[in-house]
This record gives C-alpha cells, sequence and structure tokens, in this order.
C-alpha cells in the first residue's frame, strides 16, 4: 500500500485528457489508491474509480468508489470514457476477455475505452531501470513460464525503502491484442502515444 502512495503520476493525466472531452464521465477500472483519479479529478472529470481492494478503495478521494472485480462489474450506468490502464490488458487471457467486456459493457455507444498496453520488446534486455521522483524502478527478470506467460520481477528503490514485485503478464502482439479488443466488441480508434501502449478503442455495433 505504502508503495503505491508513494509511485508518482507520470503523463497518464496528459494523455488521457488530450484523448477524450473536457469534464467527461469516467470509469477507471483497477484505480489502486487513486494516483490518476486524483489528477483527473482536479482536471475536472468525473471519475468513479473500481477496484477489487478496498485497502485501496479508501485512499481514493474526490470520486464515486466501487469495490468489485473488475470483470463481475454491473453498473447501471454507461460512461464516456472506460480506463483500463497499468497493463491490465497482460492478463492471462479468460481474465483478459472478462476486463475487455467490462469495459464493453459499461461504455456509451458514443464514448471511448482507453487501454494501457505494454509496447513490443518492453520485457527484453533486462534488468533494465528508470528514474521516477525520489526513487528508480527496476524491471528485473521476464521467465517465459508456460507458452504465452512470462513471470515478470520488479523492483521499486527509494534511498529509504524497497519493494519487490513478481506478476504474471502475457504478452500480446499488435495483431493479438486487435483480436482480443474485438472479440470483446470493441475496435482500435487510435494509437495515442509513439511507443503505441496507450490505445483509444471504440465500441462496435454488436455487443458480444
Ligand atoms: C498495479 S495497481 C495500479 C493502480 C492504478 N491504476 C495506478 O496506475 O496507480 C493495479 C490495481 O488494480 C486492481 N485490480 C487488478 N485486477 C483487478 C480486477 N480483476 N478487479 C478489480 N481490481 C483489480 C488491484 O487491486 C490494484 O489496486
Amino acid at each position: 500500500m505504502e508503495l503505491y502512495e508513494r509511485l508518482p503520476v507520470g503523463d497518464e493525466p496528459d494523455i488521457i485528457e488530450q484523448a477524450v472531452p473536457a469534464r467527461a464521465r469516467i470509469l477507471e477500472l483497477g484505480s489502486g489508491v487513486g494516483r490518476v483519479t486524483h489528477p483527473l479529478v482536479r482536471r475536472g472529470f468525473t471519475v468513479t474509480a473500481v477496484d477489487e481492494s478496498p485497502e485501496m478503495l479508501e485512499r481514493v478521494r474526490g470520486a464515486r468508489a466501487v469495490r468489485s472485480p473488475i470483470e463481475e462489474l454491473e453498473l447501471d450506468e454507461r460512461f464516456d470514457v472506460v480506463l483500463l490502464g497499468s497493463f491490465l490488458v497482460h492478463a492471462p487471457p479468460q481474465v483478459r476477455q472478462g476486463l475487455l467486456r467490462a469495459c464493453r459493457r459499461h461504455v456509451a455507444d458514443d464514448g471511448c475505452v482507453l487501454i494501457q498496453r505494454e509496447d513490443e520488446g518492453r520485457q527484453e534486455n533486462l534488468p533494465r531501470e528508470r528514474e521516477i521522483p525520489g526513487g528508480l524502478i527496476r524491471m528485473v527478470s521476464s521467465d517465459l513460464v508456460r507458452p504465452g506467460v512470462r513471470s515478470v520481477h520488479v523492483e521499486y528503490v527509494f534511498p529509504d525503502a524497497r519493494w519487490t514485485q513478481t506478476f504474471l503478464a502475457c504478452p500480446l502482439t499488435p495483431e493479438a491484442f486487435e483480436l482480443a479488443l474485438a472479440e470483446a466488441g470493441l475496435a482500435v480508434d487510435a494509437y495515442l502515444t509513439d511507443d503505441r501502449t496507450w490505445v483509444r478503442a471504440r465500441p462496435v455495433d454488436s455487443r458480444p
């Protein structure tokens, strides 16, 4: 928890703000402690923050907080923007489809879904580190545990503290990513950043 509260926000709010209408209603899936939520609220967006962790959600301020697994979310509302950040789309295939279908269920017909995906090569040439204000994030290793599934080991290093995290990630080629979107009733509208990590998708006619 303390780790999440320490991680500074980067350019995510800028990318999001430039990609969506001003003052849009945003459904943020997997909000954590509000690292991205809070800057979005300050910029005039109305945010509904969803997370399965009550400890995370109780730190969210200025947004409606909904505790739920994303896959099971059934809100009686459609949003201008659904946000699936933090590379959650790289969950194993069955979970990934549950996440994308939740995006599709909650986006307005004229709305959009913003997804943060890994650029290819992110898990090559390891270890690799990048500085963040007050510390650094080191991607230590990424090992294939079964076909299509990698175990990724990351360290967060600050002068007074250090955390490690290991999580499973399923790399997706752009083609596989777009196919997964199509299966959920979504289609790429635009890649928003040069590295193609941020994507704006739109709902297609048929709901899955
Ligand atoms: C790595 S944290 C990132 C939090 C936030 N998006 C950020 O950028 O700071 C991922 C968050 O997503 C939540 N999460 C992951 N999978 C989830 C799921 N299937 N349903 C609900 N919450 C989920 C976790 O509880 C955690 O708070």
